[in-house]
């Protein structure tokens, strides 16, 4: 086979085999097609697409192109979630003792993510002692006793993946839905999950800036479910204004631990109890949304959610005191109210921009090597839709250092308050399956 076939083929929008395929991504990844035919490549997918069998192949052909974890000894069905990614989204801290206390085994892979804060990992280290440095065997124990586990991301997961990122990333190709949908279908494989639920964001803060790219994405994505068998399911959620109020890592904790209490935000509970529906749909542990609320308002009411949070941190080295005493976690040494200039409703709260404004903090990092303080960010007061009176407080800003001039200046410029109400946004957008 010769990479210039394949590469025409696809430039004349013709539908790729299986193996054109597989010799794409394992000659990428073994170094044997170079960069500029992989360019090439890239570009002709962009613009000709690939339907839903040809984007299963590339999720599979990617999947096992490094380290795969195997599950096979964890009793159930593994449903893994994935968010798109946005601003103050804390809902996999919530999820995962959410879902396990009411059976459904979680056994998470999790990273260090970029961006306006850190990913799970980084806001669970934000408990004193959680490490997630586990082999694989312990792992697998801990899932089988307490149902849920949380491991640092092999370093070969989907290699191919990391490989072609970085040249869609220098090469114009990364907003492409079939790219997109089989990198994040891939790696969620390779981690081990039998089933998928998928958040799909829309709006300001997200990947997807309109509800068409999130639906056409969510699409592409249920349907690379279908084609390798994995039950995929995806929830289209608003990404307008930032989810619940905390942005920042030990805040979002502290958040989280409000909601498994049943005191968290009412849009992050709301989407807690829609993800957490689906996933005990897809775990085999209800049968209908209304089945699988009734367990979840449960487990939040009798406080076994949070007992097996406890039980977890507890498990893996941290202090889980912090859940009966929240102070006990980081906390930062200024705390700066931020009043509104004027007398009004919030019309819009540009989720980008404000988390912009929690990076300047060092709640998030650009950088792979950029060090990130678990303590500061910002937990907003208001919503899209309140009214606010001059001189209240619309944020409180947790910083270590005094001088937090750009940090409000960027969030006075971006919640925009005008004299007419406006309507709350919708939070779920669509829920497909
Ligand atoms: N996130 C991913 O994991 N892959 C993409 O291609 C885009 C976003
Ligand atoms: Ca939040």
């Amino acid at each position: 086979m010769r990479m210039v076939d394949v590469i025409q083929k696809k430039r004349d929008d013709e539908t790729l085999t299986k193996e054109e395929i597989q010799f794409f991504v394992n000659g990428y990844t073994d170094g044997s097609i170079p960069d500029y035919q992989a360019s090439a490549f890239l570009m002709a997918t962009y613009f000709s697409g690939m339907d839903a069998e040809e984007q299963g192949y590339l999720t599979m052909a990617m999947a096992s192109s490094g380290d795969q974890i195997d599950l096979s000894a964890i009793e159930g069905i593994k449903v893994d979630k994935h968010s798109t990614g946005g601003v103050g989204d804390t809902t996999t801290l919530i999820l995962a003792p959410l879902v396990a206390a009411c059976g459904v085994p979680v056994a998470k892979m999790s990273g260090r993510g970029l961006g306006h804060t850190g990913g799970t990992l980084d806001k669970l280290e934000a408990i004193e002692g959680f490490h997630v440095e586990i082999t694989e065997e312990d792992f697998v124990r801990q899932v089988n006793d307490l149902k849920l586990a949380v491991i640092g991301q092999s370093g070969n997961l989907t290699p191919a993946d990391k490989k072609l990122y970085a040249l869609r990333d220098v090469t114009a190709t990364v907003d492409s839905i079939p790219l997109i949908a089989s990198s994040i279908m891939s790696k969620k494989i390779a981690a081990g999950a039998d089933a998928i639920v998928l958040d799909v964001k829309t709006g300001d803060g997200a990947f997807m800036k309109t509800t068409e790219d999130a639906e056409a994405l969510a699409q592409s994505m249920v349907a690379i479910g279908k084609e390798v068998g994995r039950n995929t399911m995806a929830v289209i959620s608003d990404m307008s204004q930032p989810l619940g109020y905390a942005i920042g890592n030990a805040l979002e904790v502290r958040e989280a631990i409000d909601t498994l209490k049943g005191e968290g935000p009412e849009d992050l509970t709301e989407l807690c109890l829609v993800l957490g529906s689906k996933m005990l749909i897809a775990g085999g542990k209800a049968k209908s949304s209304h089945d699988a609320r009734k367990k979840l308002t449960k487990v939040i009411q009798d406080g076994s959610a949070l007992e097996l949070f406890a039980k977890f941190l507890e498990a893996q080295g941290g202090n889980a005191a912090i859940v009966e005493n929240p102070d006990l976690l980081p906390t930062a040494a200024y705390q700066i109210e931020l009043k509104s200039p004027t007398t009004g409703f919030i019309t819009k709260m540009e989720a980008d921009e404000i988390g912009v404004a929690a990076m300047l903090l060092g709640a998030g990092r650009a950088t792979k090597e950029d060090h990130i303080d678990l303590a500061v960010g910002i937990v907003l007061t208001k919503k899209i839709g309140d009214s606010v009176k001059a001189g209240e407080t619309i944020a409180i800003i947790h910083s270590n250092t005094e001088d937090t001039l750009k940090t409000e200046s960027l969030l006075l410029k971006h919640i925009h308050i005008s004299q007419h109400s406006v309507k709350r946004p919708k939070l779920i957008y669509k829920v497909m399956d």
